[in-house]
């Protein structure tokens, strides 16, 4: 069976991007794929964090994926933390990968970038390092992601080739699975942005637990354009597009046939929103009954990092004698 792997960052709230973008495909792909999942905490580490919210936002994390469907006894799932390879490894991914490569990130340069007082650490701009040794201790076929990861699975392709012809066959070289509807969720209000965490009011963007009124007023007041043609075209009409791909995410048909069904933005906005309260429901509903057990939810992770710990510690092993470190 193919391995699949991902991780996502306890750094605040999961947003509707989150969901569509990625944690869909990682439910579905747990059916015929060995499926490996990561809260990844050592990167939200990048950013600064008040330790008890990335405490509680760890747990939290860790419930929100159970209650969209990804099983700990069917499939791995812990924190990136617990299992001490990922940093490890990460050493040798950055002594195979150079400045240049890791300045060319786009991640980076926005993120760093955005307050040019701010305080930037060096784990920012080693970041992909660490994600490329998260992928590649497990051996990884697929990485199911949304659109903003691409670049990340590129630079962990070039430095699993890099490492490869250097020092022999080590590390399978991964593919990025990103959704055909989606991959790309916009805020509402800002259409040209993507959708994410790092909104202050946060009016464009739909968190997996708001509440359906809120969200029906989002929706409602999503940004279109005036021309009044529905139509999917990500150039001239970004706010109606991101509605009919978020429409067709959240039913699993195509944001342009879904285009044919509409003549006015009010019934798209109402559908749209109605659509993704259906999806939220059962996700909110099993979230509270777990929020209630916080110390079986950590008994479940502890579970998962010793069978993560357990693949990893293989690899690690094998890159370590690859590359010439005493066993
Ligand atoms: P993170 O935590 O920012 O996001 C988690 C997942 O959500 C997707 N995503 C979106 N998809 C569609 N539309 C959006 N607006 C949107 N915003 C976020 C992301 O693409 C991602 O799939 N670096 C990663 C975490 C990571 C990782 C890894 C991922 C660390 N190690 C190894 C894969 C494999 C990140 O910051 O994701």
């Amino acid at each position: 069976m193919k391995r699949v792997f991902s991780g996502i960052q306890p750094s605040g709230e999961l947003h509707l991007g989150n969901l569509l973008g990625a944690l869909i495909n990682w439910e579905r792909l747990q059916d015929d794929h060995d499926a490996v999942y990561c809260v990844v905490d050592l990167h939200a580490l990048t950013l600064p964090q008040a330790p008890e919210v990335l405490r509680q936002n760890t747990i939290n994390l860790a419930q929100l994926l159970m209650a969209v469907g990804i099983d700990p006894e069917r499939s791995i799932l812990f924190v990136q933390s617990h299992v001490p390879q990922h940093p490890q490894l990460a050493w040798l991914m950055e002594c195979t990968v150079s400045y240049g490569e890791l300045s060319r990130m786009t991640a980076f340069k926005d993120k760093s970038n955005r307050d040019s007082t701010k305080f930037v650490s060096a784990g920012l701009f080693t970041y992909p390092a660490l994600q490329a040794a998260d992928i590649l201790l497990y051996d990884t076929d697929v990485v199911p992601v949304g659109d903003d990861q691409r670049q990340h699975i590129e630079i962990t392709r070039d430095i699993a080739e890099r490492f490869n012809s250097r020092f022999g066959d080590t590390f399978v070289v991964p593919e990025h699975r990103i959704p055909p509807a989606g991959a790309r969720v916009m805020d509402l209000q800002h259409p040209d942005r993507k959708m994410s965490k790092s909104e202050g009011e946060s009016p464009g963007t739909i968190w997996v637990l708001e509440d359906e009124k809120k969200i029906e007023k989002k929706f409602k007041r999503a940004v279109t354009d005036s021309d009044g043609e529905v139509r999917f075209d990500i150039e001239s009409k970004p706010g109606v597009s991101n509605l009919l791909s978020i429409l067709g995410a959240a039913t699993g048909k195509s944001p342009e046939a879904l285009a044919e069904s509409y003549t006015q933005y009010g019934p798209l906005k109402g559908d749209t929103a109605e659509a993704v309260i259906e999806l939220l429901r059962p996700i909110q509903a099993r979230f509270a009954e777990l929020q209630a057990d916080p110390a079986e939810t950590e008994r479940l992770l502890k579970m998962g990092a010793d069978k993560a710990e357990a693949i990893a510690a293989d690899v690690l092993a094998r890159a370590k004698n690859n590359i010439g470190l005493l066993g």
